[in-house]
C-alpha cells in the first residue's frame, strides 16, 4: 500500500531531478562553446551556391549583397571577391575609374583580385570559388559562385 504523500514528494523529487538534469546538460553545452572557440576549432557553415546568369554588364563587374564578381575580357575567366572589409567588417565598394575596391568606413583599399593595398586592413578580402557554365558551343551561360 502506498501513501499519498510519498508520492506527491516521489514527484517533486523526480521533476527537481529532471530540472536539474535539464540544467547540467545546458552548462555543459554553455562551458563547451567557448572552449571550443578558444581551441580555434571552428564548424564550417554550409556552402551557399549563388548562380549569376550571363551576360555580365560590360565593365566585366557583377556587384551582389556578399561578393564582387569579375570577369576577364573574354568572360570564360572569372573570381568572385567578398565585399565584407577585413578591417572591422564593413561592406566594400568596387571603383570602376580607379579598378579598386574602397572600404568606406576606413578607407582600406584592395585590387579587383582583393590583395591589400592600403588602410587598416591588415588582411587580403577573401576570394570565393567561381564555376564558368558553357553550353555546347562553348558560351558562357552564367557563374556559379561558391559563398
Ligand atoms: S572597416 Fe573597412 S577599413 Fe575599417
Amino acid at each position: 500500500m502506498s501513501c499519498p504523500r510519498c508520492e506527491k514528494g516521489s514527484n517533486r523529487r523526480s521533476v527537481l531531478k529532471e530540472i536539474l538534469r535539464w540544467a547540467a546538460a545546458l552548462s555543459g553545452i554553455a562551458l563547451i562553446h567557448p572552449l571550443l572557440r578558444f581551441s580555434g576549432y571552428t564548424i564550417k557553415p554550409k556552402p551557399r551556391y549563388v548562380k549569376i546568369s550571363a551576360p555580365l554588364p560590360r565593365s566585366g563587374v557583377h556587384a551582389e549583397r556578399d561578393f564582387f564578381l569579375f570577369a576577364g575580357p573574354d568572360r570564360h575567366t572569372a573570381w568572385a571577391v567578398s565585399r565584407t572589409c577585413t578591417h572591422l567588417g564593413c561592406r566594400v565598394n568596387f571603383l570602376e575609374d580607379k579598378q579598386l575596391i574602397e572600404c568606406p568606413c576606413h578607407q582600406s583599399r584592395f585590387t579587383p583580385q582583393g590583395q591589400r593595398l592600403a588602410g587598416p586592413a591588415q588582411k587580403n578580402l577573401p576570394v570565393f570559388p567561381v564555376e564558368v557554365q558553357l553550353d555546347e558551343n562553348g558560351g558562357v551561360t552564367g557563374y556559379m559562385v561558391t559563398v
